[in-house]
């Protein structure tokens, strides 16, 4: 009390590691997938960055691919059918090397959304054969090694589903039958019950190493706390990357520790990389959605999480005293052990902080002095660096992460002046560094006219082809029809045959949108080859409402043509029929088929003749192109051609 009476009403607060330390921190990290979240990255040209530039993440969270919608788009299973075995499906597989030149000791975690159908032998869980289901995830682990030299250090469950403990228990088994004794479990994605049933079973217990929940509001429960496991935020954020979504970002990070005793955080996504009209756009640290351009957005999030990743790492332990300041606000403190100290504060206030879930209770924050004593083997301290960061949200000219000159630390104390909305560190660690890199490319509409042979000599993989590599469904593949006397030698195939154990619902038809969200009035046409008599059928498509995790609801004008010699043309994804009537169509022949849709009208061409015409479409009134098949079939597609008016 005597002090801080004396040193202008600050509040004081002790940094002292003699009296014990805290809980090891694990890392700061970002999740790619659930699903398609950086599907647009792999386009935009690989950018320079080491690990002290910019996010410096620990940790690099990735889908494995189950061939099902999930949340943006689908991600491709290793394995499509029964005894099919593939690793270099995806864009994960890229990503995660792309990461480990940039860190080369960045944790790599792999979770499942969806399985492929196969799986369950019918049933839509993947727990009915746990033995199948952990052996598919543990050669996805092994595969990743064997042909990509990544190292996977922890494995999911479901994402955000059930968890089942015979599964995590045979799971547990099934990694050390291989020597996969390090590959940690985490579980179970979800809330926090888990931690009672670890409790009531010691073998449960044994097997999970890490109790992963999501979007926990900084709160941990009792009985997550009682196991003594270690505890972390597997999935958080999710908020629109403007200066609020910094704001959540700066709170949860110290909080999720301060108030919770988790010693990791992961934000989803890692990069918005996917059409900001799907569901939760620009939820990324940054943003990188038009491949076509090249643009992308350093947003605010990346430098608050610089605050963090570049001044503490992996393996460095939290302090005691670490907490919440009288006036509102939090800080935390972390060491390496060898007398390296890294202090963070985040004053964020309740409106500039909010995140996606859970709500946010209210609380007050104000300006305050606060005086700090580094005691312990800190006390010879003299100097600290100071990185700060203050948001603006009047005038949108936030600080962010910039350098400022060391503050002095007399006799182990300093007092800082902390204002609200601010994010400060504190450090004797002296290699932070603000990165720069050039302006980006100005940001453009998606091309008016768009056209793809599918043509994978002409424009080899990866970079060119929008269209497979734009939030598709991924198990369109590019195939060499070599067998095809005509000119369909390189097309674009759909070769999922069976509906995946979901993670949403999934619409039994399959669907790939390309394009712009704001498309109202245009043709769109594609040559189709139907593979399957029956109920076989494809489809082109504009107009389209939704994507992703809810394209089930997605509304539009969508021209089928069956191969009983029908067509079909529905408002919405297969169900309200707008025109219907014979269309001479089957298997084993190419079509073309165009759609042209104009004002409230639309009509249909098959093979360049007029099949329909004057069907009136109300509703949607603007939306992506698609092509599809009607059921879980093969089919394939060349010349996509959409021309915007
Ligand atoms: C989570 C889910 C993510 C994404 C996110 C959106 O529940 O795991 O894949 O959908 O919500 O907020």
């Amino acid at each position: 009390f005597y002090l801080c009476f004396c040193r202008n009403r600050a509040d004081f607060y002790v940094f002292d590691d003699k009296i014990g330390l805290g809980r090891r921190f694990d890392g700061i990290g970002g999740l790619s997938g659930g699903g398609v979240t950086s599907l647009s990255l792999k386009m935009n040209k690989t950018r320079k960055a080491n690990s002290y530039f910019g996010a410096s993440l620990h940790i690099l969270k990735v889908e494995i691919g189950g061939d099902a919608q999930t949340t943006d788009g689908t991600e491709a299973s290793h394995m499509h059918y029964e005894g099919d075995e593939n690793y270099f499906r995806g864009y994960e597989w890229w990503l995660m090397k792309e990461a480990k030149k940039r860190n080369p000791d960045i944790t790599f975690i792999g979770l499942p959304w969806a399985f492929p159908g196969w799986i369950g032998g019918g049933e839509s869980t993947p727990y009915h054969y746990p033995s199948i289901t952990a052996s598919y995830v543990v050669s996805w682990i092994i595969g990743a090694k064997q042909f990509h030299d990544l190292d996977i250090s922890y494995v999911g469950i479901w994402n955000e589903k059930d968890f089942d403990a015979k599964y995590i228990k045979i799971l547990r088994e099934t990694l050390d039958r291989v020597g996969l004794t390090d590959v940690g479990i985490i579980a179970a994605d979800g809330n926090w019950d888990i931690s009672t049933a670890m409790m009531l079973d010691p073998s449960l217990y044994g097997a999970v190493e890490i109790i992963g929940v999501h979007y926990p509001g900084t709160k941990t429960v009792q009985e997550a706390l009682w196991t003594q496991k270690t505890l972390w935020s597997s999935e958080d954020y999710s908020t629109f990357n403007d200066d609020v979504g910094g704001g959540c970002w700066a709170r949860i990070l110290n909080q999720n520790y301060i108030n919770g005793r988790m010693t990791s955080t992961i934000s989803w996504n890692l990069v918005a990389s996917y059409y900001q009209d799907l569901s939760f756009g620009r939820d990324g640290l940054m943003t990188a959605e038009q491949p076509w351009s090249g643009n992308y957005v350093v947003e605010s999030p990346i430098w608050i999480t610089a605050h963090t990743t570049q001044f503490a790492q992996p393996g460095w332990r939290y302090l005691q005293t670490v907490g919440n300041f009288t006036h509102g606000g939090s800080y935390v403190a972390l060491t390496d052990g060898k007398g390296n100290l890294t202090v963070i504060i985040e004053t964020m206030s309740h409106d500039h902080s909010v995140c996606i879930r859970p709500v946010l209770p209210a609380y007050n924050i104000s300006a305050q002095n606060a005086t700090f004593r580094l005691k312990g083997s800190f006390a010879e301290i003299t100097e600290l660096q100071m990185w700060y960061s203050k948001f603006d949200y009047a005038n949108s000219k936030s600080t962010l992460f910039k350098k400022l000159p060391p503050i002095k630390v007399t006799e182990g104390f300093f007092t800082l002046s902390i204002g609200v909305d601010e994010v400060y560190t504190l450090t004797s660690v002296t290699t932070g560094q603000k990165g720069t890199y050039p302006d980006p490319p100005s940001s453009t509409p998606f091309p008016k006219s768009y056209y793809d042979d599918f043509d994978v000599r002409k424009n080899p993989l990866p970079l060119m082809k929008l269209h497979t590599l734009l939030t598709r469904r991924v198990f369109l593949k590019y195939f060499q029809n070599l067998t095809d006397p005509g000119p369909h030698v390189f097309t674009l195939r759909q070769i999922i045959t069976q509906q995946p154990i979901a993670w949403a619902t999934d619409s039994d038809h399959t669907i790939s949108i390309i394009g712009d969200y704001s498309w109202a009035n245009l043709t769109v046409s594609c040559d189709v080859l139907i593979e399957t008599a029956n109920p076989g059928g494809a489809f082109v498509a504009a107009r389209v409402s939704r994507g992703g995790e809810s394209v089930r609801k997605a509304m539009g004008v969508f021209f089928f043509v069956m191969a009983n010699g029908t067509y079909k043309v529905t408002n919405d994804i297969g169900e309200t029929v707008l025109a219907e009537g014979l269309s001479g169509t089957k298997a084993g022949v190419w079509y073309t088929l165009s759609l042209t849709v104009k004002g409230q009208f639309a009509f249909g061409m098959l093979n360049g003749r007029v099949l329909w015409k004057d069907a009136v479409v109300l509703n949607p009134k603007n939306g992506w192109a698609a092509i599809g098949t009607h059921s879980f079939e093969f089919g394939q597609f060349d010349n996509f051609k959409a021309v915007v008016e």
